[in-house]
C-alpha cells in the first residue's frame, strides 16, 4: 500500500487563459504513453474529446466547463520507478473559476503555467490565493519562450511579489524570442538546446558551464550573460531545499516552450521526483492519513450530465486513505446510508473504464442518477468522518431567479437545488421579499444554469436584475450586536444553502460602513472561516 501511495502524483495545471494549460497538459500526455503524436490532440481537440466532451452547452460553444481527470504512468528515463499521474483537468474559462477553486481542494499540488511576455495576470493570482490558503506546494512553469518576453529577473520579482511566495529558479533561459538558445538546467546541470520542432524532444547536453564547449554551442555572447546570470541567480536565490518546497514555501521555477515541447519532459521529470504524494486529509474530527487501511474519500466535483437521454451525473471522488473497492459496502455520510458502487470509472485521456479498486490520491467517478450526492459529501467504512468543507467564494455577479412556467415550479425547485448542490452557483434567499437570488462569479454561468434547467429538469427560468455589490457572511461572538445588525439591514439580509447569515451589501461604500459601525462583527468573502 505504501508503495502504492508513495508513485501517486495528484495535482492541476493552472493558469490564465491562453497561457499555454492545454498545450502542456497535451505533451505530458505525450510523454505518459497516453497519446502518440504531438499535435494528435490540438488544444481544442483536447478539450472536447479528451476531457470533457459532456455537456451539449459547452460543444455549443468550445469551451470546457467541467472539470475531469487524466491518468498516466511514467517513468523517467534512468530511474526504476513508475509513478503514476494523475492530472485533474480544470475549465479552461475564467467565467467558471470557482470549478477550478473546488478541484484545487482535491490536489496535492500544482503546476502554475505563466506566459513569459504577459507575466502574472488576473486569474494565476486569483488561484495561488486558493494554493496559499491550502498550503499547496507550486510549481511555476514560464512558458512562450521562444516568443519575445519579459526580462527573466523582472519575471521571477514579479512572481514573488504578485503571487506572494518566494521562488528559486531550477532551469535558466538563453536568450528569448527569435535568439532563443535553451536553458541551462540547473537542477540537472546540463544544457538543454532548443530546436523549434513540435515533435522532438530537447536536445541535451553535458556542458561544463566554464568550458569553451558552451561559447561554441550558443555563442560568446549568450554564453557570457548565462555565466554572469546563473552567478546572480546563486547570489540572490537561496539553495532549493525540497522540503521548503513541500511545505509550499518556495517555488521553483522552469523555463521552457509548451508548444515547442521544449523544457517540458525536464519539467515532468523534476516534477514526478520532487512533487508530494498524497498528503494527509483534514477532517473535522482529526487528520486522516493516506496510509490507514480504511477507506475514505471526499466528493470535489459533480458533473453535469453526461447523457442528455438519462438524467445521470457523474461524483468525482478523491480517495484520501486506504483502497477503494468496487461494490464493496461504504457509508455516505451526510445521508446516513450504505452504498454500493458497480461501476465505478477511471479516466485515461480519452475514455473512461470500470475499475475494481483505487488508492489514495486516485480520482473515482461515481455515476450519481440524481441527487445522490452534494459537493463536499464524505464516503467511508463506517466512520462519522466530515471532511473539511470546500470554500464558496463571495461571487461577484447576482440576480434574481424567477419561475417562467408556473405549472413547472416543482420542476424548477428541484433544478436549482441539484444545480447548487453541484456548486454551479450560490443560491442566496433574501429574509425579507423571499426571493431567491443566484451568484455567480461570471456571466456564463446564468446561461448555462437557464440551459440545463430547460433541457435537465423541464423548468423555465427567467433572470431579473438585482443591484448588490457583494454578499458576505457574518458572524459575531457578541449575539445582541449581531441582531441589532439584522435589525438593522433587515431588507439585505439573506441565507446561503446552509442556513448561513449572509449580508447582501449593495455598495462598497455601504459594506465599508458597516464594518465600521459594528465592529464585533467578522465579515467574511469566503464561505469556510
Ligand atoms: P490555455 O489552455 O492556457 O488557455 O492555453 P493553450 O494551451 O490553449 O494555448 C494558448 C495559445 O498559446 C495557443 O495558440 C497555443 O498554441 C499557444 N502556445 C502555447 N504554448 C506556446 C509556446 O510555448 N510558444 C508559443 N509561441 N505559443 C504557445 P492559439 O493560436 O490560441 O491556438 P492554436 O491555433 O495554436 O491551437
Amino acid at each position: 500500500m505504501n508503495q502504492e501511495i508513495e508513485r501517486r502524483r495528484t495535482f492541476a495545471i493552472i493558469s490564465h487563459p491562453d497561457a499555454g494549460k492545454t498545450t502542456l497538459t497535451e505533451k505530458f500526455l505525450l510523454f505518459g504513453g497516453q497519446i502518440q503524436v504531438a499535435g494528435a490532440v490540438k488544444s481544442n481537440k483536447i478539450k472536447k474529446t479528451a476531457t470533457s466532451d459532456w455537456m451539449d452547452i459547452e460543444k455549443q460553444r468550445g469551451i470546457s466547463v467541467s472539470t475531469s481527470v487524466m491518468e498516466f504512468d511514467y517513468t523517467p528515463d534512468g530511474k526504476d520507478i513508475e509513478y503514476k499521474v494523475n492530472i485533474l483537468d480544470t475549465p479552461g474559462h475564467q467565467d467558471f473559476a470557482e470549478d477550478t477553486f473546488r478541484t484545487l481542494t482535491a490536489v496535492d499540488s500544482a503546476i502554475i503555467v505563466v506566459d513569459g511576455a504577459k507575466g502574472v495576470e488576473t486569474q494565476t493570482r486569483k488561484l495561488m490565493t486558493v494554493c496559499r490558503m491550502r498550503k499547496t506546494p507550486v510549481i511555476i512553469f514560464i512558458n512562450k519562450m521562444d516568443r519575445e518576453g519579459r526580462d527573466p529577473f523582472d519575471l521571477l520579482d514579479e512572481l514573488e511579489q504578485e503571487l506572494e511566495i518566494k521562488v528559486r529558479p531550477l532551469s535558466w533561459p538563453i536568450n528569448q524570442g527569435a535568439k532563443f538558445k535553451g536553458v541551462y538546467n540547473i537542477y540537472e546541470q546540463k544544457l538543454d538546446l532548443f530546436t523549434p520542432d513540435k515533435q522532438r524532444v530537447t536536445d541535451k547536453v553535458e556542458v561544463d558551464i566554464d568550458s569553451e564547449e558552451l561559447d561554441q554551442r550558443v555563442g560568446e555572447e549568450n554564453a557570457a550573460k548565462l555565466r554572469e546570470d546563473l552567478e546572480l541567480v546563486d547570489g540572490v536565490y537561496p539553495e532549493f531545499d525540497v522540503e521548503t518546497y513541500r511545505e509550499a514555501e518556495v517555488a521553483p521555477v522552469f523555463f521552457g516552450s509548451a508548444l515547442n515541447n521544449f523544457g517540458v519532459q525536464e519539467l515532468l521529470n523534476c516534477f514526478v521526483e520532487i512533487a508530494p504524494s498524497p498528503r494527509p486529509t483534514k477532517a473535522e474530527e482529526r487528520d486522516v492519513q493516506p496510509e490507514e487501511p480504511k477507506f475514505t474519500g471526499f466528493i470535489f466535483k459533480i458533473t453535469a450530465n453526461i447523457d442528455p437521454n438519462h438524467r445521470s451525473c457523474i461524483a468525482f471522488c478523491k480517495v484520501c486513505s486506504g483502497k477503494f473497492q468496487r461494490n464493496q459496502p461504504y457509508l455516505h455520510v451526510r445521508q446516513g446510508k450504505t452504498m454500493r458502487f458497480s461501476s465505478p470509472t477511471q479516466f485515461m485521456a480519452q475514455r473512461k473504464s470500470t475499475i475494481d479498486e483505487a488508492w489514495p490520491g486516485d480520482i473515482v467517478g461515481l455515476p450519481d442518477t440524481g441527487g445522490m450526492f452534494k459537493i463536499g459529501d464524505t464516503l467511508t467504512e463506517g466512520e462519522k468522518l466530515h471532511f473539511r468543507g470546500l470554500p464558496s467564494f463571495s461571487p461577484e455577479l447576482f440576480k434574481y431567479i424567477e419561475n417562467d412556467d408556473p405549472m413547472k415550479a416543482k420542476q424548477l425547485q428541484k433544478g436549482i437545488d441539484q444545480l447548487m448542490d453541484e456548486g454551479v452557483a450560490q443560491l442566496f434567499v433574501n429574509q425579507f421579499n423571499n426571493r431567491k437570488i443566484i451568484g455567480t462569479v461570471g456571466q456564463l454561468q446564468f446561461e448555462v444554469i437557464q440551459y440545463r434547467l430547460e433541457n435537465e429538469y423541464n423548468a423555465k427560468c427567467r433572470w431579473e436584475p438585482v443591484h448588490l455589490y457583494k454578499a458576505c457572511w457574518i458572524e459575531s461572538d457578541d449575539p445582541q450586536e449581531l441582531e441589532n445588525f439584522k435589525k438593522r439591514k433587515y431588507q439585505y439580509m439573506a441565507k446561503d444553502k446552509d442556513g448561513r447569515d449572509v449580508f447582501l451589501a449593495d455598495s462598497g461604500y455601504v459594506l465599508s460602513m458597516a464594518q465600521q459601525d459594528f465592529e464585533n462583527i467578522k465579515f467574511h468573502f469566503t464561505s469556510e472561516f
